[in-house]
């Protein structure tokens, strides 16, 4: 009692590093010079290194990064708040990967997978903590990204996560919500998930074009997404219509089938509205509803906090604005509750 108040007291007077320094705060140097809340995340900091430079091409936004982010999508979401599905956000899909990836909504996570194997087998972490420590460290990369919150503790995966639990981007709206809503996710927090696709390119769905981003900043975390997603779609890039994709306003990105509904249906579209040119509202929700799915049925008391080892991503530099030639008048309004927010041109 008597040294806590005291080092709170030290602290107030000349600042943490010195009450550091007299072993009197709860902040901990590591070996390694990092300073953590928790000493039993000191090992994290070289593999936080270790990724970076084998996974994510040396702290890029790039492929290593957004494929990181799908990947903790794909593990976490095979879970059920009523049960009788798989563990959530605990590695299985890398574990379990000949089950998981037969899976027609897992098109394409082989090529993650197949990259965060060897590095995970470096790492001595649970395939739960690796994985969703890689889609963390990926998501700093990019500028305007929140700085995801870290637990730590992950047990090794039992079983696969069943089929059926990866929503698709042909899925109606209905069953995208029904599915979110199984896994203990709201509309608005769908939404705020769907920020990741700020960062995001399309390998599978046209081959022709493969790459194409889904809007037209996807090394940066900005909710240029959410205002292009609502400009009237015209046209297709590389090969035409294809499954799981609708008409872009532009053949240099290609427009979700699912993207489009979600932005456009009336129980989604109002919160889809209210991420336009609002960053930190963009951040705040989506970091919420991360710090939810990356957690999905474990236990968290079990787990140690250990978000001071995810590096502190870049600032957005802003603002967002219509791409050169489009305005207000090309958007396709469904949110009426209230004025569609006002971007520059
Ligand atoms: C209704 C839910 C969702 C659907 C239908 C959906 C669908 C898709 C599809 C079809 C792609 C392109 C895959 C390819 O062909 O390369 C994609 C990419 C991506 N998705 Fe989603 N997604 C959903 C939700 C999410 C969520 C919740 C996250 C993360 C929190 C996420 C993160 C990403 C990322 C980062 C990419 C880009 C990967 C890359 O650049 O290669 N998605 N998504
Ligand atoms: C799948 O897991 C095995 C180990 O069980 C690993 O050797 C292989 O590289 C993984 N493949 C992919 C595509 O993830």
């Amino acid at each position: 009692m008597a040294v806590a108040l005291f080092s709170t007291l030290i602290t107030l007077l000349f600042g943490a590093q010195i009450a550091n320094a007299a072993g009197l705060s709860n902040q901990v140097t590591c070996s390694t010079g990092h300073v953590t809340s928790n000493k039993a995340c000191c090992p994290l900091f070289p593999i936080v290194d270790n990724i970076q430079q084998n996974l994510h091409g040396g702290g890029a936004c790039g492929f290593g990064a957004h494929t990181a982010l799908r990947l903790s999508f794909h593990d976490a979401i095979g879970f059920s708040i009523h049960g009788g599905k798989g563990g959530g956000a605990d590695g299985s899909i890398l574990i379990f990967n000949t089950t998981e990836l037969a899976y027609d909504a897992n098109v394409g996570i082989d090529d993650i997978t197949a990259d965060q194997w060897p590095v995970f087998q470096t790492t001595g972490l649970s395939a739960g903590d690796f994985l969703h420590l890689a889609a963390a460290v990926g998501t700093a990369n990019c500028p305007g990204a929140p700085r995801l919150q870290y637990m730590f503790g992950r047990p090794p995966p039992v079983a696969p996560a069943p089929d059926n639990t990866v929503p698709k981007p042909t899925d109606s709206v209905d069953s995208m919500l029904a599915r979110m809503a199984d896994a203990g996710f709201s509309p608005a927090e769908l939404v705020a998930l769907l920020a990741s696709h700020s960062i995001a390119n399309v390998v599978d769905i046209d081959p022709t074009v493969a790459g194409i981003p889904l809007d037209s900043t996807s090394t940066t975390f900005d909710s240029q997404l959410f205002l292009e997603v609502l400009l009237k779609g015209t046209v297709f890039p590389g090969s035409g219509a294809n499954s799981g994709e609708v008409q872009s306003f532009t053949t240099a990105e290609m427009r979700l089938q699912s993207d489009s509904a979600i932005a456009r249906d009336h129980r989604t579209a109002c919160s889809w509205q209210s991420m336009i040119n609002n960053q930190a509202r963009m951040m705040t929700q989506f970091k919420a509803a991360m710090a939810k799915l990356q957690v999905l049925g474990q236990d968290t008391s079990k787990l140690i906090d250990c978000s001071d080892v995810i590096p502190v991503p870049k600032p957005f530099a802003g603002p967002i604005k219509y791409p050169s030639s489009f305005s207000q008048a090309n958007i396709e309004q469904k949110c009426t509750e209230f004025k569609f927010p006002s971007v520059g041109r």
